[in-house]
């Protein structure tokens, strides 16, 4: 795929979409930068990518905090000089379906003048509550 060598870095590494991206991506030939704010969990995220022989490091990093964010990107480009992608994941699902009020704020908008500039959005409405695990839980009691 043409990774070798390019430097990816992947926030909310750790798990979910993020870890899947920091996998394929170093399965791949990239060096990934795994930055989480769950610092064990990233070292641990890294550490399994290096055992399977690609190039991963940890990041600690809130992305929430301007400080951490400033390091991330200065301790991932000192990497291999400089960044060339990034696949930003870190994020929480709300668990939960958007209300029916909250998806009419976000269709109104569409709908309105004021988002003429505005094409092909597609808006997810479901706060990643299919992937959260509550449905999964209520298939499999007990699990
Ligand atoms: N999975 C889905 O189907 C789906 C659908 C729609 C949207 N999303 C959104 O995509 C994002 C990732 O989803 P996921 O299912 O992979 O989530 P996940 O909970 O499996 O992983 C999120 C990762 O982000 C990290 N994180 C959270 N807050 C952080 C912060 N402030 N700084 C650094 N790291 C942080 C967590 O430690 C975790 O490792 C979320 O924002 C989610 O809402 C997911």
């Amino acid at each position: 795929m043409g990774f070798d060598g390019r430097c990816i870095l992947v926030t909310g590494g750790v798990s979910g979409i993020g870890h899947a991206i920091a996998r394929k991506c170093a399965s791949a030939g990239a060096v990934v930068a795994v930055a989480d704010q769950n610092e064990a969990g990233a070292r641990d995220a890294a550490a399994a990518i290096t055992a399977s022989g690609s190039k991963a490091v940890a990041i600690r990093a809130d992305i929430s905090d301007p400080e951490d964010v400033s390091w991330m990107f200065t301790f991932a480009s000192a990497l291999t000089g400089r960044i060339n992608g990034m696949a930003h994941c870190a994020g929480i699902a709300a668990n939960r379906y958007g209300t029916p009020e909250e998806v009419a704020e976000v269709a109104a908008f569409l709908l309105s003048e004021a988002a003429a500039y505005v094409n092909g959005v597609v808006m997810p409405i479901d706060g990643a509550f299919m992937r959260s695990g509550v449905i999964k839980r209520n298939m499999n009691p007990g699990r």
